[in-house]
């Protein structure tokens, strides 16, 4: 039997690389743009490191996580996302004391043990982004408004954004007793899920998806309402420069994330062409996060796109021909000049193939009009022995004899023309 591919794991064949090299590249010119550099950290870290900065209550570590234990006894985890690591990496390395505003992004694998389906893999791929040391909601917009700007530098139109504030450390203490409090009297008649949540971590509450609990949970207190005052001020402002740059938002007071990190702005941007797993980036701010975790009082808010997901939603674009020239040396001693010229027409830039089986014509001929060749330069046992090489250019249907020492420059000249 043959061996396939682990659950919830995808390959992305040769017809789909296009779109990403196309994301990729959209992520790299956007982010620079504003002022972001890429870095990379490993694929996988200290398990602690995401117990203690994604929050040992929430999903993803609790469930999801792929931990072993490593050959010394240490325990290790693939990184189930790429903030903790990333935060890991700048104090590790101390990049705040040489840049107290950095900004960084990253591109790469990430794996969670989630039930697969349509945009849902155990491994998937994030652009992850991330600001630290500002705090002014001045930030928050920006951020925001560059998610949104880089789904737009992919060609995806269709999307809303979803924003909340989930207060932050002197605020969201209180809040959360409250809804421990209402949750003792709701709790019992929940599901099993929020029954255990509203003892560990009754916010996680509010992402219950269960039909029956939903009037339940809209009756429960909304922390919208219980900020304090410096983070009403703060959401007000994030609102009203969203306002200012016309970008129309929906808001939702149960929008808390699966992260326990966040505090104040939380959001994420949805597309009802994913399907069940609507939600294409998401984001916040995380002041307190890189201090958690051993480093200054540092401030930081960021967001993660979900390429699979992203994927889905880029226009198609019509595939690029990927072979300029295709050689054809029909008799076995033309062999040594095709070789000598498919090299010459590589270093010169182009994408140029010939057929090493030697078939025949007319099967090299479909091989050529299969890889949509713009030229085909043929060797023939005539052409060898007069010193030429026809060229035929494929979207003409015209042909000529180009003398063998112009071949290179003619056939540069025609492809790049
Ligand atoms: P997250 O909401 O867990 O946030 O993930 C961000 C995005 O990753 C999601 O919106 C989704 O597109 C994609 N994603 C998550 N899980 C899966 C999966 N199993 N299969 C496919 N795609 C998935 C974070 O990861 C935070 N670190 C974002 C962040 C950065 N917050 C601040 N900075």
């Amino acid at each position: 039997m043959s061996i396939q591919a682990v659950r919830g794991t995808r390959d992305i064949l040769p017809d789909e690389v296009p779109a990403w090299h196309r994301i990729e590249a959209a992520a790299r010119d956007l982010f620079a743009r504003y002022g972001y550099r890429e870095i990379r950290t490993p694929v996988f870290e200290e398990t602690e490191l995401f117990a203690r900065g994604i929050g040992a209550e929430t999903d993803i570590v609790s469930k999801e996580m792929y931990t072993f234990a490593d050959r010394d006894g240490g325990s290790l985890t693939l990184r189930p996302e790429a903030t903790a690591g990333i935060v890991r990496a700048v104090i590790e390395h101390g990049l705040l004391s040489t840049d107290p505003a950095l900004k960084v992004y990253a591109l790469g694998p990430m794996f969670r043990r989630e039930r697969p389906q349509k945009g849902r893999y155990r491994q998937f791929h994030q652009v992850d982004v991330e600001a630290f040391g500002l705090t002014s909601a001045t930030v928050d917009a920006e951020t925001i408004e560059l998610s949104l700007a880089y789904l737009e530098a992919c060609g995806v139109g269709e999307r809303e954004l979803v924003l909340n504030s989930v207060g932050d450390r002197s605020c969201r203490p209180a809040y959360v007793q409250r809804l421990r409090e209402a949750l003792r009297d709701e709790a019992p008649s929940m599901c099993a899920d929020c029954r255990r949540r509203a003892e560990t971590n009754p916010l996680r509450v509010l992402d219950c998806k269960v039909p029956e609990d939903q009037s339940t949970i809209e009756g429960l207190p909304r922390i919208t309402d219980h900020l304090c005052a410096e983070c009403a001020a703060h959401f007000a402002e994030v609102r009203r420069q969203l306002d200012l740059l016309g970008i129309p938002y929906r808001l939702d007071h149960r929008l808390v994330r699966g992260l326990d990190y966040y505090v104040r702005t939380t959001f994420e941007v949805t597309s009802g062409r994913l399907g069940a797993q609507s939600s294409v980036l998401g984001g916040g701010r995380y002041d307190g996060l890189v201090k958690d975790l051993g480093g200054p009082d540092a401030a930081g808010i960021g967001f993660a796109v979900g390429l699979e997901r992203l994927a889905l939603l880029v226009p198609a674009e019509p595939p690029r021909p990927r072979c300029d020239v295709f050689l054809m040396p029909l008799a076995a001693a033309g062999l040594d000049r095709a070789l000598r010229l498919q090299r010459s027409l590589r270093q010169a830039g182009l994408a140029a193939m010939l057929d090493p089986e030697g078939r025949s014509f007319k099967s090299r001929m479909k091989q050529a009009d299969k890889l949509g060749a713009r030229f085909v330069a043929i060797l023939g046992e005539d052409e060898m022995a007069r010193g030429v090489w026809t060229v035929r250019d494929m979207a003409r249907s015209a042909q000529r004899e180009v003398p063998e020492e112009k071949v290179l420059e003619h056939l540069k000249e025609k492809a790049n023309g």
